[in-house]
């Protein structure tokens, strides 16, 4: 018996079909580096239920009311943009070649294409329309049309350096199973692990049988620190301060959207899709700029039931290390003043890193921090 949560919508959808023939197909669509990770993440299981790229009324349901059509919780619509003059050449149940630099990754069957209403989908989903916002303007440079339908992914992209952090959700699953937890954590990064979220994870760690290590290394924004490197930080900081049997390193393959609370259900259920029973958010999760409040991803949890959800958001403070404490804390566990806390805004610490500056230790980890280093300079001399 497994203690491992049942996928979302109750079944892992496993759309990978390498031996599809579409030798007999001639129509291809050109898709998206975003397009292609959301492909393969259809195809293996980790957004799931879903089989395909959202159709109209499910789409609309997702942006308006944060559900599918048939009701089950979903946050971030998952659509395949198209221009005019593709979309004018489609037609229902036809299939359709999905190609990224001239490999073809997948299959569509086309149920339908549709215009979606772009500036009510950036104001519900991002709550704004600025082109500042990075998921803002990704949505409005992508496309004018959406295409949708189930897809068959025929082909899994490279995994490079990735290759043996790459687990799908029935290898986690089993992973997770073979290590007897029966209660595990996920967390989501999209930057290196600073001391901030080593003891928040640890934190969690301490009430769980595991933590999964889930960074996402799908497209982020330009200045983000490259997925390559922050992998290698991953590694040493895993090597050097975890105990290796309650932890497991995996990249999750999104794309980011930086839609804050929206996307920390997304996170969500990814996670759970990967088996995780417990999911972290803490303080501004998945946000950008000043668009969300510290906790708002943690307050759109309370619009579902822990019960629907099936996975537990377990929420934590705004967390630094006190000088006088001699540790890391949060205003719930420090009676210290600022003047006492090591706060480094993101941006601060990606110039400091850029520019061979060492962050403190107190920051994060001195391991960390060289591979950091060394992972940027070798970056810009390419
Ligand atoms: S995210 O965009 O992937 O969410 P980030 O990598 O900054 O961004 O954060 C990963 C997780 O750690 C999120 O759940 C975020 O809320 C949490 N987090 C980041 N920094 C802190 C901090 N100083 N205190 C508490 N939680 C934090």
């Amino acid at each position: 018996m497994s203690f491992l949560p049942q996928p979302h919508g109750g079944k892992l959808i496993q759309a990978y079909n390498p031996d599809f023939d579409f030798s007999h197909i001639e129509k291809e669509i050109e898709i998206d580096a975003v397009a292609l990770s959301d492909l393969e993440l259809i195809g293996v299981g980790v957004f799931s239920p879903l089989t395909g790229f959202l159709g109209k009324a499910d789409y609309e349901s997702v942006v308006e009311n944060m559900r599918l059509a048939d009701n089950t919780i979903w946050s971030i619509p998952v659509t395949l943009p198209v221009s005019y003059e593709t979309a004018a050449l489609l037609k229902k149940d036809e299939e359709i070649k999905l190609v990224h630099n001239k490999e073809v990754y997948g299959v569509i069957r086309v149920s339908e294409w549709y215009e979606p209403d772009l500036d009510r989908e950036a104001l519900k989903v991002y709550k704004t329309e600025e082109l500042a916002h990075p998921g803002v303007k990704r949505l409005f440079q992508r496309g004018p049309v959406y295409a949708a339908g189930d897809i068959t992914l025929v082909k899994k992209p490279e995994k490079g350096v990735f290759s043996d952090v790459w687990f799908e959700p029935n290898e986690t699953r089993a992973l997770f199973e073979a290590k007897g937890w029966k209660t595990v954590v996920g967390f989501q990064t999209r930057n290196p692990i600073h001391r901030a979220h080593e003891y928040i994870q640890k934190a969690a760690l301490e009430t769980v049988d595991g933590l999964f290590v889930n960074p996402l290394v799908g497209e982020t924004k330009a200045d983000d620190i490259p997925a390559d490197v922050r992998l290698k930080s991953y590694r040493v900081l895993l090597e050097n301060y975890y105990p290796e049997e309650r932890v497991q390193l995996g990249v999750h393959p999104a794309a980011m959207r930086y839609a804050g609370p929206r996307e920390a259900i997304f996170h969500a259920i990814a996670r759970k899709n990967y088996g995780c029973t417990h999911f972290i958010v803490g303080r501004d999760h998945a946000g950008v700029g000043n668009y969300y409040g510290t906790y708002d991803a943690q307050l759109i949890f309370t619009q579902f039931s822990e019960e629907e959800l099936g996975i537990k958001p377990l929420f934590f403070e705004h967390s630094f290390y006190c000088t006088k404490c001699e540790g890391m804390a949060s205003n719930k566990t420090c009676p210290h003043g600022k003047e006492d806390r090591v706060i480094l805004s993101g941006t601060k610490v990606r110039e400091m890193l850029r520019s061979g500056v060492l962050p403190p230790s107190t920051f994060s980890r001195k391991e960390v921090v060289e591979v950091l280093i060394e992972g940027l300079k070798e970056k810009t001399l390419v």
